[in-house]
């Protein structure tokens, strides 16, 4: 590959960690750094090992120290896909290093790109998909609560929801974009869905340059196929994002052009949407445009913009032209090896492109986040009961009647039965279909003059001799307000 000479100003090289992966991860991470090189990108690479290899030697997440040594002491990497492996009880590597890094943001640009064909050509979509990476029912935590029930946490925390709207805002004022799109299910679970709703309302009064709007998550589906244009950054909770984001790669031509990059206060991790396409590994035949384009954002969080710019330009042009693309994007179905492709581009570095939307890209003012244990006090707060859950295959009338009778003599009042979330005792809201999977509703006769747990243990007790119960929640109001959910 030959590549232009270049006439930049010699900088420091910044050390990036460059994680190839597996699949076709390799291919496309050598096809990104020859096209930054050519351009006189000032990066200096750092390979590390990731994935399928680390697995094979028996680490069990995915990554060695040694490569985790070196995103710590680097703070920005590039990464390939790296395979899930199943049936080892061995995690995602992806997620491993997520977690390691709290990169708690995922930022995935969707835009339209020039000789991309979609059902959505012309219609100009540029817009951000800010997506919460490492909280909700991500975190894993679940139980078999019967051998016939499941449950899985949402886990959502008002710093972790702070964290994303700023770094949402952040993208914006970094991109000279003008509003904000809060995503949420607030309508329904109002507690976790609508604290991200709460906290962006707040959050984005801080920004007053930035118009903010809420939808909820379903209608932005929906809007994002109808009229996508409206969008310029939304944040969403992590499985709405993790959903959505993909939706709306889809629109500008699919996973192998969506770029995406994971950002937290340690570390900053670029990667491909995509996976490590197995189908087509060691042929010579992958896109690298996602990654490259990852690269971008990577050299912009470096600073690095007119190499970014200059590269944009040159692939816009080369997608244009729609001559020496590789087979999942070529126009006329013959696709060129990989390397082919990287020439092209390569030929195209210094010429401009008129679709590339300009943007005054400038450094993102992200606020770091002191590595302190995250504590929100309340200026009250009362015990008024407990939810109780419990198994049993008897119906909900036959059960209140042993819950009563538990109860008896207890500090509590059996007030309400619920089955998946529907009332199911004193009164029954519709036709409810019945599993052995009950909520037990225990109020307090009176406030506990201590904290409680001698209440609740005692109530505990009592059931326990007629039913298994799994696991209970408190009842709880902070600063006078239900901290719970309605049945
Ligand atoms: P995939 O993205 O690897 O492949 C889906 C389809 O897109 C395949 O037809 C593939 O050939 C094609 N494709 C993907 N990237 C391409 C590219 N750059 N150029 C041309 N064609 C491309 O998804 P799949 O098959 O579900 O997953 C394969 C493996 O990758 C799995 O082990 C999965 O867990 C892993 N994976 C890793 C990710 C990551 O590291 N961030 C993300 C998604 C999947």
């Amino acid at each position: 590959m030959d590549s232009l000479p270049v006439a930049l100003p010699t900088r420091t090289k910044v050390k990036v960690t460059a994680m190839p992966g597996d699949g076709i991860g390799p291919e496309v991470m050598k096809a990104t750094q020859t096209v930054l090189a050519a351009a006189g990108a000032q990066v200096e690479w750092e390979e590390a090992l990731a994935g399928a290899e680390a697995f094979r030697r028996g680490i069990s997440t995915g990554a060695p120290q040694e490569t985790l040594d070196s995103i710590a002491r680097n703070g920005v990497a590039l990464k390939g896909p790296l395979e899930t492996p199943v049936g080892h009880g061995e995690k995602s590597a992806n997620v491993a290093l997520r977690k390691t890094f709290e990169m708690y943001g995922n930022v995935r640009p969707v835009r339209e790109l020039p000789g991309i064909r979609t059902p959505f050509s012309g219609r100009g979509i540029d817009f951000v998909v800010v997506r919460e990476n490492v909280e909700d029912v991500y975190a894993g935590i679940e139980h078999m609560q019967t051998p016939g029930v499941a449950q899985c946490l949402k886990i959502i925390t008002e710093v972790g929801c702070e964290r994303i709207v700023r770094l949402a805002a952040a993208v914006a004022e970094a991109e000279g974009r003008k509003k904000v799109t809060v995503a949420t299910k607030a309508n329904i679970m109002k507690l976790t869905e609508g604290m991200l709703k709460r906290v962006g309302e707040a959050v984005l009064k801080d920004h007053p340059s930035l118009a903010h709007e809420h939808m909820i998550v379903d209608n932005c589906a929906h809007q994002m196929v109808i009229r996508p244009e409206q969008f310029d950054v939304t944040v969403m909770t992590n499985m709405n994002g993790d959903i959505l984001s993909d939706l709306a790669a889809g629109l500008v031509g699919g996973l192998g052009v969506a770029p995406s990059a994971n950002l937290g206060d340690e570390a900053a991790m670029f990667e491909a949407v995509h996976g490590s396409a197995p189908q087509i590994a060691g042929k010579g035949i992958a896109n690298p445009t996602a990654l490259l384009l990852s690269a971008l954002m990577m050299l912009r969080h470096i600073g690095d913009f007119a190499t970014a710019r200059r590269i944009e330009h040159a692939l816009y042009v080369t997608l244009e032209e729609g001559r020496d693309l590789t087979g999942d994007i070529a126009r006329d179905g013959e696709g060129v090896p990989t390397a082919q492709y990287v020439d092209r581009i390569i030929a195209n570095l210094g010429r401009e492109s008129e679709k590339v939307p300009e943007r005054e890209y400038r450094p993102m003012a992200l606020k770091r986040w002191p590595q302190i244990t995250w504590y929100r006090a309340a200026s009250t707060r009362e015990l008024v009961g407990v939810d109780v859950f419990v198994e049993s295959e008897r119906d909900p009338r036959a059960i209140s009647i042993t819950l009563q009778a538990a109860a008896e003599g207890s500090a509590f009042d059996l007030t309400m039965i619920g089955s998946r979330g529907a009332q199911v005792w004193p009164e029954v809201g519709g036709h409810t279909f019945l599993v052995d999977h009950f909520r037990a509703r225990f109020m307090f006769k009176e406030p506990p003059k201590g904290n409680g747990i001698a209440e609740i243990t005692d109530l505990l007790q009592r059931i326990g001799r007629q039913h298994n119960w799994m696991h209970i929640e408190k009842l709880q109001r902070f600063d006078g307000a239900d901290a719970y959910s309605k049945a």
